[in-house]
């Protein structure tokens, strides 16, 4: 591919490996509840969204101090740079670590040491993203954006993340007008497992500007027209989507009806460590089971690096 790579949807709690789970374990002085490493290996299939949440929250319990959490970040850059990305962009889910008695600062200081030197120590741009967890109270969404803008973390946006179907984007307008206020860039997870009505709430209510997954679009004419129209990008998930059975195989995946309908597609890790691969697996998998030309994928790394949050200056660096 001639055009660097930007991710711009990855969680980076999804990207804690088994291994990685093991070695934090015993460093934190922590029983597993699996048998050993194999066992844990053998809970990574899923039948939905939430079946894997359910595993994606028990096995983050590891993560316990900023070291934890600068390791962990640091490991996917470096993962991420050998798979070809410049410019990273990445989901981090503060509440899921502050019910566990994890002080936000060690969570805050953890990643943003890691984003700190990613140029100098792999090449690699990045910045932070925090997510909302959808499934949880509205007020707990408040109270943690509160704390993260009293801290003042050097984050370059709001995302809205977890169990989507049941948990309507609507729900959480308030705190996405104050990330705006703030000047925070604003995404929503949206039309993943949940209808396009959610996406038009994304982009009406919170303001989104770009809407994670979105596949579901596909659904909506008018919806797809919009989205076309205000180029608004969709940072679709293809190995993801078929590990939580969105899709039945990557065959079935829409990804190049999405190109062909003019969508501004990219194509994303999601959560790498359960769903079989980093953005290079994701583009080698798509290329196997659908064929990508070269000009499909010389778009999709310039979607990539043109809808990232990056500077102006960085873009035309990338570009
Ligand atoms: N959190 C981590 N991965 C997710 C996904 N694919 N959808 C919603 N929430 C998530
Ligand atoms: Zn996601």
């Amino acid at each position: 591919m001639a055009t660097p790579v930007a991710e711009l949807h990855m969680h980076i709690e999804g990207s804690l490996e088994p291994e990685q789970i093991y070695r934090l374990a015993e460093r934190n002085r922590m029983d597993l509840p699996y048998k050993d490493i194999e066992d844990l290996k053998s809970r990574y299939e899923f039948s939905d969204l939430q079946s894997f949440l359910d595993l994606y929250f028990a096995n983050m319990a590891v993560l316990r101090t900023a070291e934890d959490f600068a390791d962990l970040t640091r490991a996917y850059f470096r993962r991420a740079a050998a798979a070809g990305v410049s410019h990273a962009e990445f989901f981090f889910n503060p509440q899921a670590h502050v019910v566990r008695g994890v002080p936000l600062t060690e969570v805050l200081d953890g990643i943003m040491d890691a984003v700190a030197s990613s140029e100098r120590e792999f090449g690699l741009s990045s910045s932070a993203i925090a997510a909302i967890l959808r499934d949880q109270p509205v007020r707990d969404a408040e109270e943690i954006f509160s704390e993260i803008i009293r801290l003042q973390a050097p984050i370059v946006g709001l995302g809205l993340d977890s169990a989507e179907v049941g948990n309507p984007p609507s729900l959480f307008e308030d705190v996405f007008a104050r990330a705006r206020a703030e000047g925070l860039h604003v995404v929503a997870h949206a039309g993943e497992e949940g209808p396009p009505e959610y996406i038009w709430q994304a982009l009406d209510i919170l303001g989104a500007e770009r809407i994670d997954h979105g596949v579901r679009a596909l659904e909506d004419p008018a919806l797809v027209e919009r989205l076309v129209d205000e180029e608004i990008p969709l940072t679709v998930c293809p190995l993801s989507n078929v590990r939580l059975r969105v899709f039945d195989k990557l065959e079935d995946h829409p990804l190049r009806t999405m190109l062909d309908l003019g969508l501004i597609v990219t194509v994303n890790s999601d959560d790498p460590a359960y769903f079989g691969g980093y953005v290079d697996d994701n583009f080698a998998e798509l290329g196997r089971a659908i064929g990508l030309t070269e000009s499909e994928r010389e778009t999709l790394a310039r979607n990539s690096i043109k809808a990232s949050f990056a500077s102006e200056s960085r873009k035309a660096e990338l570009l």
